[in-house]
């Protein structure tokens, strides 16, 4: 039976709300726990979500060993007997982060093969650019049939590597190739997200010797062998921002303890734009919401520093009730406003050309059933639903529930009124614990 979210709007969010830790910088770390060939990994602060559960699945079937804490927080990963170099395609569909074992798992066994990834349903997403970087460090590729398998028996050796576009993803997998390969690398035109500092901190943790992780130009120089370490994730600066925007959209008064002002600050730059207020504190940031409606506002999302991209669909939420026409643009993902049309099923207003959206402003939003279509889709729907007059409710809530760790409760303790229940009608579910 499935689930949805029910929200009933018009309350106005007040309170603390504690920010878990980063989605995507847990990713990775996991996936960077392979290149351990002594000792066990322990990572802490790890959000209790889906894709996690989905990320240690894809370590185990290579035969490596992964268990949580009770709290679920914590991983210990032993990698020492990493056995295959196959990753398990049917985990590989659901997760596309999973495509980021094949570096270590390269560098670890001299080949891998994985399937070519899945994930958001957001446009085309290739790997061309991991692909281009494995290849400068020497690997042999055959990417066909769906799967790329890759092959170095001498091992890899350091190279040069422009990166056409900064690829998160791509800037992962060859960071952690080139850890354990023979002299230096650099990643000329790096992802800069402050993931990507938060993996070369971990690497760096098991003996990794990396220069300039966080800046557009990456060094990397191999060394022989890594080891397993303790690490405590960064806290997620997407989930703090959506947290922050939930004060936003509802004219609220919210404290996100544990958000980290320098990694939000192109976010709460343009929360300030919005109208909102935002002071950055010691153990966080809090953030007030207007009493009226937001300023409209230009948005443009980029690769770091530039505004993310997976904020921009919960900053249109609120841009769907400013007091005038915002223009929204997103460089980073060319299909990444399909959530527009369930929006406006909440009488939101917005034209699509290409890339760019004109979202003119109302001054009420309505409840009314929406669907999901991904993580951050649904994010955006659910501020939105705060925001509505009446019952909104939300279907395909797995996405949501594979990215944001209990988000329903995180926001019925600032007061929300938001449930889980049954799509049947049949009551509400038991709640999520942190
Ligand atoms: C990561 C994040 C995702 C975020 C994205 C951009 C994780 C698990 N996911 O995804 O939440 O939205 O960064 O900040 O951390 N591209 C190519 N060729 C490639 C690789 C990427 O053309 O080889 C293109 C993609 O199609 C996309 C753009 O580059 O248009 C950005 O992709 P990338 O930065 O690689 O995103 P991911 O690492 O997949």
């Amino acid at each position: 039976m499935g689930q949805r979210i029910v929200i009933v709007g018009g309350n106005r969010l007040a309170g603390t709300v504690s920010v878990s830790g980063s989605k995507n910088a847990s990713l990775a770390i996991i996936a960077g726990a392979i290149l351990a060939s002594e000792g066990v990994t322990t990572i802490h602060n790890l959000p209790r979500i889906g894709d996690i559960a989905t990320m240690a699945d894809v370590l185990r079937h290579l035969g490596i060993s992964v268990s949580f804490s009770e709290d679920g927080h914590s991983a210990h990963i032993d990698a020492t007997n990493l056995t295959s170099h196959e990753a398990a395609t049917e985990i590989v569909a659901r997760l596309r982060a999973s495509f980021w074992v094949l570096g270590p798992v390269l560098a670890r066994l001299k080949r891998a093969r994985v399937a070519q990834p899945g994930g958001c349903n957001i446009g085309a997403r290739p790997v061309d650019l991991h692909l281009k970087g494995l290849q400068a460090l020497g690997a042999r590729l055959d990417a066909t049939h769906g799967y790329v398998a890759a092959e170095a028996p001498d091992g890899l050796r350091g190279a040069t590597i422009y990166l056409d576009f900064p690829s998160v993803g791509a800037t992962m997998n060859i960071m952690m190739a080139a850890a354990l390969g023979e002299g230096t690398t650099m990643i000329e035109n790096a992802a800069q997200e402050p993931d990507i500092e938060d993996l070369g901190n971990f690497l760096i943790a098991m003996g990794a010797r990396i220069h300039g992780h966080g800046t557009g130009v990456l060094t990397v120089e191999g060394v022989d062998r890594l080891r397993g370490c303790e690490y405590r994730v960064v806290t997620d600066r997407i989930e703090a921002g959506t947290l922050g925007l939930a004060a936003g959209i509802t004219g609220g008064d919210v404290f996100l303890d544990g958000a980290n002002p320098a990694h939000l600050r192109p976010i709460t730059l343009k929360m300030a734009e919005a109208g909102l207020k935002v002071k950055e504190e010691a153990r966080g940031i809090r953030v007030v919401g207007p009493a009226g409606r937001p300023r409209p506002t230009r948005l443009t999302a980029l690769p770091h520093p530039g505004f993310p991209t997976d904020m921009q669909q919960a900053f249109t939420a609120l841009l769907c009730v400013a007091d005038g026409t915002s223009v929204v643009t997103d460089k980073v993902y060319e299909n990444r406003f399909r959530y527009l049309s369930e929006l406006g099923k909440m009488g939101a207003v917005a034209e699509v050309d290409g890339r760019t959206a004109v979202i003119t402003g109302v001054p009420r939003l309505t409840g009314a059933d929406v669907e999901g279509t991904d993580l951050r889709a649904s994010a955006a729907l659910f501020l939105a639903g705060l925001r509505a007059e009446g019952q909104t409710r939300l279907s395909e809530t797995q996405h949501l529930e594979r990215g944001y760790e209990c988000l329903v409760e995180k926001l019925q303790g600032l007061g929300a009124e938001t449930w889980r229940e049954d799509e049947s009608g049949g009551g509400r579910l038991a709640l999520c614990s942190a």
